[in-house]
């Protein structure tokens, strides 16, 4: 079964054609970063206007790239939760005009879903059930997958989500938007014992996260060394920051796995691409017997092969949508469309 997929929930407007929703026959990504950046982050308005802009082309593209024509696609799966409300509505939109002149089933993917999806193609025999730690630039989850689609959510943060939390200290740094990766590279030559940041405290769920103590200590940190005419090395500042995010995210989702029993653990989100979080999780999981799985380096930020993988299993499981489908900027990863 071949699904063109299509994803434009935040600030990459991009189409995909997958195989039964593990084989990438083309997947294109057209990134609108070097717009955002000179305002040190993502601006609504502008991501809309340039997801209308790029749309039509990236979907030709990618049905270009793929080798077969649109008689030769079953379905369309559209990325239409949750996310930015204007980019989001340009995929949904596009995609309803596109299932309803070729006359093809319309599957709503969850963003979340579809960044969990990505491990399927990047590894074809993984199977769930699992437990997930997912972590994006807007959601930061631990997921028990239970089946391709039936999720439950049992941890998550109560502020921000871990890649807000390296975007907002990187920026505090002054490195570009958007900072997670710059982070994690000037991180790489630093000393991460060099600040110590306080261990958050979350009351009630034992697996939920906290970052907002750790984006105020940086803050204030940074600011103080500014006012002594102290100079901030950047690198040890980087390293430091990086374990902190990584030591908060790693002892919850290894909590929760010794919990749920648990012993096949996957991450996902553009935070998974983090060089710590994945040597960190390799020692853990070869230490305490569990199997890890990440996806490609490629696959961990947002495209539309990993909504097409996802659509598959969406599909299988009798979703689809008709013309009344809508966008929704929230949505839990919990609720079957
Ligand atoms: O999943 P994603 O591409 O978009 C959302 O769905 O939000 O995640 C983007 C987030 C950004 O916050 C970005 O800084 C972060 O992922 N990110 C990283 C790295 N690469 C991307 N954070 C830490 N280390 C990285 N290597
Ligand atoms: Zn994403």
């Amino acid at each position: 079964m071949n699904i063109l997929a299509i994803e434009s929930s935040c600030d990459d407007t991009a189409a995909a054609v997958v195989r039964d929703g593990r084989e990438v026959l083309s997947s294109v990504v057209a990134s609108q970063v070097f717009r955002h950046v000179e305002f040190g982050g993502v601006v609504p308005e502008i991501a809309g206007r340039m997801h209308c802009e790029a749309i039509s082309r990236v979907v030709r593209e990618a049905m270009e790239q793929s080798g077969i024509d649109l008689r030769g696609i079953d379905a369309i799966a559209v990325t239409a939760y949750p996310g930015l409300i204007g980019s989001l509505l340009v995929g949904v939109n596009f995609a309803k005009g596109l299932a309803l002149t070729a006359g093809k089933p319309l599957i709503p993917v969850h963003h979340l879903r579809g960044h969990i999806a990505a491990n399927y193609i990047s590894h074809p025999d993984l199977q769930p059930p699992f437990l997930c730690l997912v972590v994006s630039g807007g959601h930061s989850h631990i997921v028990e997958v239970r089946g391709y689609t039936d999720m439950r959510i049992i941890g998550r943060t109560r502020d921000d989500a871990a890649g807000e939390a390296f975007d907002k200290t990187a920026r505090t740094m002054g490195l570009p938007y958007p900072g997670g990766v710059h982070m994690d590279k000037l991180a790489e030559d630093g000393d991460p014992n060099a600040f110590t940041f306080p261990v958050p405290k979350v009351s009630g769920s034992p697996y939920d996260f906290s970052f907002s103590g750790l984006k105020t200590a940086v803050i204030n940190t940074i600011h103080n060394m500014q006012q002594k005419g102290l100079e901030v090395p950047r690198a040890d500042m980087a390293a430091s920051v990086r374990q902190s995010v990584v030591n908060i995210l790693t002892d919850r989702f290894l909590l929760a796995a010794r919990d749920t029993g648990h012993t096949k653990l996957v991450l996902a989100g553009g935070v998974s691409a983090n060089s710590l979080l994945r040597r960190r999780m390799n020692e853990i999981c070869a230490e305490g017997g569990y199997e890890l799985y990440y996806p490609a380096l490629s696959l961990c930020g947002d495209n539309a092969a990993m909504i097409g993988a996802q659509g598959y299993y969406e599909f299988l499981n009798g979703t689809a949508a008709d013309m009344s489908l809508n966008a929704r900027a929230e949505r839990s990863i919990e609720i079957n469309a």
